[in-house]
């Protein structure tokens, strides 16, 4: 019996039994049946939780991109791996196939190597949602140089602490990036951002714009001249399964960027096991996550997962209002994207655009619909349902993280009936416990507690680079013996995941634990709001109260407010409970957010408690301007 591929619910079931009773066997027949190896490993895994310590597929040799390409060129090589829509849709596409891939990859690994990169250098890559970014990723592979991809909108500072912290010896860059209307200098904010740091030996500079730049001779070199001379014959070096394939850096609520390790079998295990599973890849599918390379999303699921599985995925440089805000679905008809995968934030902020961006399409393609990156609020699963999915395209609601490397907790698409909100159930290989604040598991349904995992999988990330120590506190020390998430969630009657949101935002008011995520999507059903963010304040007798942060929909910014903050708390009232009122309701122009998309709740925080001198690291926020606005008006 194979397990890659789960056909049906009861199999599901059955799987995932298997992967508890017996996870050595479940793992080494998937690690065994679809991936080639240079030498097979010789233990499936050894794990200590409390000391973070996990290993799989020990002493295995394998090179990652052998699986993503080479493998393929037999039978695909003349089939479209990359996908590649540029920011203005009248610049020619490309569509890069596997037999392309590997000359382009082959090449770049020698411009790489060129430049002294061997196995264990950190490369940084700061460069726009170009082919040549998962170009160069997978060179870093080849090479066994470990990528870390810096999200080309993060500023100077926050790439300078990126680079620093993890020694990158050379860093790949752009002239420049297009984003919409907009060309970015991305060239200069690289070089403001390394100015002395002894680290950097060489900047190689991929043209995008060929708009000018200041060049160091001593370190900057052109990519397209090494590239145009480089040959495209290489050898993929020989990687142990547990040496680090990439560190990729994750904001925690304190502190400075964590650079989380993901080595190099367990991630391409799972990620491949659960592209296929998940999203129920079938040969010829056109996929598409609207995520930028630079998260984890985009790593595990635009780039590693897909080509594991020899799959079509598009990469989109622009953003989705650029011409218009019917770029998204301009795309799905153009190419024929049977799978979107996106997050809420872009799910709501293309819902207060004009429907007739929608109507005008077709959309016929779409066989699956996907979810990622915070809680999907009601309102925004039924218009993604009704409008885009046209009802008939299952929504798998994906809960992971950067540290988990891959999806843990989703519908499978097709096999898992989907209920709004919630993720559903734990993937084969995941064990997900309810923990309560005494260290206990939470048995039976309806329950809810702290969200941990109690056995590894393979794709959990190893340890933080250069802070094992940092590691251990943050994920094994609150429930030992368990992976902490930090997220708290509730388990339905049949035992449905629902994320309420991370542990840090819940409110206790009046003595009851009260989920932020709930209470806004309550606030959000009001037709007049396009956002909210709920936070607590403390309150003299119910000990805290909330306070609502509301951006509303054009149309509703005429409307009187008091009106309207009496309709959102009756709203709440009516769908949360009357607990769930709001004491304070600010109505604001915009949230402020990170690069990714999630509501900086910890800057509304401080502001809601009149804590103005210290927000923490706000090197992650893509819209700093609204934060000084919102100060000014605060209750
Ligand atoms: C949140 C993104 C609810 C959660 C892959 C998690 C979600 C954090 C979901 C990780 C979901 C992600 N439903 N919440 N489907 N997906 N989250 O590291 O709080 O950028 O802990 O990884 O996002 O964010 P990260």
């Amino acid at each position: 019996m194979s397990y890659y591929k789960i056909a049906d619910l009861e199999q599901y079931f059955k799987h995932h039994k298997k992967s508890v009773r017996e996870p050595r066997k479940f793992w080494s027949k998937i690690a065994e049946e679809n991936f080639i190896w240079y030498q097979a490993w010789d233990k499936v895994f050894e794990f200590d939780m409390g000391k973070g310590d996990i290993k799989w597929f020990l002493n295995g040799k394998l090179n990652i991109t052998k699986n993503c390409i080479d493998r393929h060129l037999s039978k695909r090589g003349e089939k479209t791996a990359i996908i590649f829509e540029p920011n203005n849709p009248s610049e020619e596409p490309q569509h890069i196939s596997y037999n392309e891939l590997y000359t382009r990859v082959s090449k770049t690994t020698n411009v790489l190597k060129s430049l002294g990169v061997k196995k264990g250098d950190r490369v940084c890559i700061y460069l726009p949602m170009i082919p040549e970014l998962a170009v160069t990723m997978l060179a870093c592979a080849r090479i066994g140089a470990i990528h870390s991809v810096i999200f080309a909108g993060f500023s100077d500072a926050a790439i300078r602490s990126r680079v620093e912290d993890c020694g990158a010896k050379v860093i790949v860059t752009s002239d420049g990036g297009f984003r919409g209307e907009k060309t970015i200098k991305i060239k200069e904010i690289v070089d403001k951002a390394i100015e002395g740091l002894p680290s950097v030996e060489k900047v190689l500079v991929v043209k995008r714009t060929n708009e000018p730049v200041a060049f160091n001779d001593k370190i900057d070199v052109w990519f397209d001249e090494l590239y145009e001379a480089a040959e495209a014959s290489n050898i993929a070096e020989i990687m142990d399964s547990e040496d680090p394939l990439f560190i990729l850096y994750t904001s925690g609520s304190t502190g400075k960027p964590k650079g989380m390790v993901h080595s190099t079998a367990g991630y391409m295990i799972q990620t491949a096991y659960t592209f296929q599973n998940v999203f129920d890849y079938k040969e010829g599918d056109i996929f598409w996550c609207t995520a930028d390379l630079g998260w984890i999303t985009g790593h595990s699921y635009i780039l590693y997962g897909a080509l594991l599985n020899g799959a079509t995925t598009v990469i989109f440089e622009g953003i989705p209002t650029y011409p218009n805000p019917s770029r998204y679905w301009d795309i799905i008809d153009k190419y024929q994207v049977t799978h979107f995968y996106t997050a809420p934030t872009a799910i709501r902020s293309l819902m207060t655009s004009d429907y007739s961006y929608v109507a005008s399409h077709n959309l016929s393609s779409l066989r699956v619909l996907g979810s990622v990156g915070e809680p999907i609020n009601e309102e925004a699963w039924h218009w993604f349902n009704d409008f885009i999915g046209k009802k008939r395209c299952p929504i798998v609601d994906t809960w992971w993280q950067t540290e988990t490397g891959s999806i843990m907790i989703s519908p499978l698409a097709c096999i898992t009936p989907t209920k709004p909100t919630y993720a559903t159930l734990p993937l084969p290989g995941i064990q997900t416990v309810l923990m309560d604040e005494k260290n206990n598991e939470i048995t039976g349904n309806q329950v809810m507690g702290s969200l941990c995992v109690k056995f590894p999988w393979p794709s959990i990330a190893r340890t933080i680079w250069g802070d094992h120590e940092r590691f251990v506190k943050t994920y094994f020390s609150d429930f030992p013996g368990t992976y902490f998430t930090g997220d708290n969630a509730l388990r339905d009657e049949v035992g449905y995941y629902r994320i309420t949101g991370r542990a840090d935002d819940v409110v206790i008011v009046s003595g009851h634990n009260l989920g932020t995520a709930p209470i806004e999507d309550a606030i959000n059903q009001h037709p007049a709001v396009a956002e909210s963010a709920v936070v607590g304040f403390p309150h003299d007798i119910k000990g805290n109260a909330l306070y609502g942060f509301i951006s509303l929909k054009l149309e509703g910014s005429t409307r009187d407010r008091e009106n309207l903050k009496k309709e959102i708390n009756q709203l709440i009232a009516d769908h949360y409970g009357p607990i769930g009122k709001l004491d304070k309701m600010q109505f604001v122009d915009d949230l402020p957010k990170t690069r990714s998309g999630k509501i900086l709740r910890r800057v509304l925080r401080s502001i809601a408690i009149n804590q103005l001198d210290n927000f923490g690291d706000t090197s992650t926020m893509i819209n700093p301007e609204v934060v000084s606005k919102i100060i000014e008006n605060r209750l």
